[in-house]
């Protein structure tokens, strides 16, 4: 789905992050974070655990010093690898809720014009996952994550001045929309987007710019009651 170069001219042009592996070295598509800086879920709660909490684990056995400070103390691993390992079990097996309302008229009608607003060339809708996966169970599973794993430029208005090297300010992972419809009842109150700044869904829809300018403005040119069946769609995923 990387398209660099815009070869297929649609204005829309998805770039593969290359991360590197924190314990093969190899470099691989990443596909966790705001920024698609993780490769995988490993690398993802490893990572969360030194920079988010502190804690050292011997996938990142350095503190996190941050770039004002010279030394912050002695580097080890502080978790050991089987509680890694297990976190890493648990999340990567925690289920995604079936999608709701699969006979309401509206809420078709909202998946059809998603469709015609040009939302799925980044939020694409079904994969089948790899015959290759660890856990059997997660092996040949068709999904829905209305995610391409893309970095796609998002203009000026959601840009962020924490640049990540070769991620740019406005680079942002297409979000997967799987889910959504459930934050209000799971985190009790919306806030959308990598900020949180979107206060519901379709703020979140107006604050797309650069590559999915043309999508956002499809969206805003629909009347009042098809753009809420767009919500009324988001809400069943
Ligand atoms: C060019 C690719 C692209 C297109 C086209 C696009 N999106 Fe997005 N979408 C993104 C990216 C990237 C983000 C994350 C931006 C951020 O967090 O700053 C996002 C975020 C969102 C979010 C918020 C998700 C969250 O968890 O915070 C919603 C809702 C959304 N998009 C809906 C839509 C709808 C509806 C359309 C069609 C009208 C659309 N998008 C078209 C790339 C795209």
């Amino acid at each position: 789905m990387a398209d660099p170069d815009d070869l297929d001219g649609d204005g829309i042009s998805g770039r593969m992050r290359r991360v590197r592996d924190p314990e093969s070295g190899q470099l691989r598509l990443g596909r966790f974070g705001w920024k698609a800086s993780q490769a995988s879920v490993r690398h993802q709660v490893a990572s969360a655990l030194n920079t988010d909490l502190g804690v050292m684990t011997s996938t990142f056995p350095a503190p996190d010093c941050g770039p004002m400070q010279m030394d912050c103390g002695a580097s080890g691993a502080e978790l050991p690898d089987e509680h890694l390992d297990t976190l890493t079990t648990y999340v990567s097996l925690l289920g995604v809720r079936a999608r709701r309302g699969l006979t309401d008229p509206e809420a078709l009608a909202g998946e059809a014009l998603f469709a015609d607003s040009g939302c799925l060339a980044c939020h694409v809708n079904t994969f089948t996952t790899t015959p290759y996966h660890p856990h059997a169970e997660l092996r040949n599973q068709t999904i829905h994550p209305y995610t391409d794993l893309m970095l796609h430029d998002m203009g000026p208005g959601l840009a962020s001045t924490l640049n990540e090297a070769d991620a740019g300010g406005g680079e942002w992972r297409t979000a997967p929309l799987w889910g959504i419809g459930l934050t209000a009842g799971v985190s009790g109150g919306e806030a959308y987007l990598h900020d949180g700044r979107a206060r519901n869904l379709e703020e979140a829809i107006l604050w797309h710019g650069g590559e999915a300018e043309e999508s956002k403005q499809a969206f805003v040119a629909l009347t009042a009651a098809q753009r809420s069946a767009v919500i009324m769609f988001l809400k069943t995923l």
